[in-house]
């Protein structure tokens, strides 16, 4: 099955939990962290995933694209993420993988990330000790941007990898994800589609879920 994760970087953020709210078909709600280095950009924190755990029944996925994530994701686990993403490029292997067990040591599920210039074989160190992968098909920032279609050779990789190895790890794509480019994800193995501005710009949010659902 093919779940959906809103991405609420473009939700209302004076009323977000209004907008948290209108997802309430989703599957997940992803949260977007960015820290003003990573990415050229900041946003939310752990105050504010700690405002929204009581908001929605719906787990809350969170994107760390921050430095050094090990520094943070304990207090991220505690504020009340379900699912907690750390980018390889962040830090070394060792912090990297550290990250991963404090994450699961909180009892929360953990992932890596892979940012557009990040080849395949970089999730390979982690997969095992892996939930999800992420794999962005936007340089990681800003929502509205545009797929990048080059980034389902890697999709398909990893989708062969985790099928390989036979190991419960979902595979997910954030940036540019739409009616028009939800299959191509899809086809390359993606199950989890995060959705920013094709959620939260449609007339009908619920049908639109269902739709990228497919
Ligand atoms: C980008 C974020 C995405 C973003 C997606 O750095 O990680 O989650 O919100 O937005 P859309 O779906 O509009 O590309
Ligand atoms: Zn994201």
């Amino acid at each position: 099955m093919i779940k959906i994760a809103p991405s609420i970087l473009s939700a209302d953020f004076a009323n977000l939990a209004r907008d948290v709210g209108k997802i309430a078909a989703a599957d997940y709600v992803h949260v977007d962290v960015m820290d003003g280095l990573f990415v050229p950009n900041i946003t939310i924190g752990i105050p504010v995933v700690k405002a929204l755990r009581p908001t929605t029944a719906l787990p809350l996925d969170v994107h760390l694209m921050i430095e050094r994530p090990l520094r943070y994701v304990g207090q991220f686990c505690d504020a009340g993420a379900d699912l907690v993403t750390c980018h390889v490029e962040a830090d070394t292997e060792e912090n990297t993988r550290a990250a991963l067990a404090e994450i699961h040591a909180k009892g929360k599920r953990a992932g890596v990330v892979l940012k557009p210039r990040t080849p395949a074989e970089a999730v390979l160190p982690f997969l095992d000790d892996c939930d999800i992968v992420l794999v962005m098909t936007v340089e990681p920032g800003f929502g509205g941007q545009s797929f990048m279609a080059d980034m389902m050779p890697k999709v398909a990789q990893i989708r062969a990898w985790i099928d390989e190895r036979g190991l419960d790890c979902e595979l997910e794509v954030d940036g540019g994800v739409s009616l028009k480019t939800r299959d191509a994800c899809v086809n390359a193995g993606a199950n989890v589609l995060v959705a920013g501005s094709a959620v939260y710009g449609a007339d009908d949010i619920p049908a639109r879920i269902a739709a990228l659902r497919g």
